[in-house]
């Protein structure tokens, strides 16, 4: 049977390899995207979601734009990693399909509401504001939520936005306080995994060299993450983030969990959006479960495959 699913993303250019992967998974019933700001404004990424689709001709698939803000915070953003735009190099254009109408946060409530409990899973895959807003709007969300597939937080890798933070964590650490002590079940892709799954530059060329549009745009914004975490880290192959979410939910065997507690740290200024992650705590009922290890191979031999076979 088909995974029900939602994406919540900030495309951002790991964002958008993993919207390609999953506009072109067959076993993936995409119910909505949602995007949040983050990389780039909220307008940006509405239309860099509504870009990829096109490119990946899935107009079937509704995408409603987000929150504008953090909770309690000023919008931060990533442009150095993502490009001014968010789609790296790529000129962006105004796509023919419109946003859906309707707030993302009132999508997830909706969608997720309207199918049997457990059924649908969500992909978050930027700062976890929209997720926060429809807890907040829907107290019995959280009970009827399937996996929540969560790309932020660092542990042992410690941060890459501050020493003790990652990005999406950092960006907006009061919804990511309030998602996870919500009680959804989740799975936490942090830099501790991400940074093991390395866009090699064989790994680059072997997408690159597929005949669709959707691995050409991958490979594309493959290419420009390759650039700059040349130029601003040193790392001559850069980690893939956002796309670890949908190859978990394609192939939940390429990632080694443990189980976990997780609380945020929202009060300090130096260690904002610290992810605290306790394995001291009963394996048996726990929420949380934080990727220790992954397949780099099986990982980017899974993302090749579908980018191949998709628009
Ligand atoms: C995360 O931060 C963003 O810049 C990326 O898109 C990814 O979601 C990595 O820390
Ligand atoms: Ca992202």
């Amino acid at each position: 049977m088909k995974q029900s699913l939602i994406i919540d993303c900030d495309p951002g250019v790991d964002d958008a390899t993993g919207l390609l992967t999953a506009f072109a998974s067959p076993d993936l019933d995409l119910l909505a995207v949602t995007t949040v700001g983050g990389n780039v404004s909220a307008a940006k990424t509405a239309r860099n979601a509504r870009i990829l689709r096109q490119i990946a001709r899935r107009e079937d698939v509704p995408v409603y734009a987000g929150a504008e803000r953090p909770l309690r915070r000023a919008p931060a953003g990533a442009g150095e990693f993502h490009g001014r735009e968010g789609l790296g190099d790529l000129t962006p254009f105004e796509p023919v399909g419109p946003v859906a109408e309707g707030t993302a946060a009132g999508a997830i409530v909706q969608q997720v509401m309207a199918r049997p409990a457990g059924s649908v899973a969500l992909a978050v895959m930027g700062p976890m504001t929209n997720l926060a807003l429809a807890l907040r709007a829907e107290p019995t969300l959280a009970a009827h939520l399937g996996p929540v597939v969560v790309m932020g937080g660092a542990r042992s890798e410690g941060g890459n936005i501050t020493a003790s933070a990652e990005f999406n964590i950092w960006a907006d650490p009061d919804a990511a306080a309030e998602v996870f002590a919500s009680g959804c079940r989740m799975i936490v892709m942090g830099l501790d995994v991400t940074h093991q799954v390395r866009a090699t530059e064989a790994r680059i060329a072997s997408i690159e060299a597929l005949p669709t549009a959707s691995a050409k745009t991958a490979a594309a914004m493959l290419r420009f993450s390759q650039r700059v975490e040349r130029q601003i880290v040193g790392w001559d192959a850069g980690p893939l983030h956002d796309p670890c979410t949908v190859a978990w939910l394609l192939k939940p065997d390429l990632f080694e969990l443990r189980p976990c507690r997780i609380e945020v740290e929202t009060e300090s200024e130096l260690t904002r959006g610290h992810t605290a992650v306790e394995f001291r705590v009963d394996a048996a009922n726990a929420d949380h479960f934080w990727a220790t290890k992954a397949d780099a191979a099986g990982i980017f031999a899974l993302i090749t495959q579908r980018l191949g076979e998709g628009a």
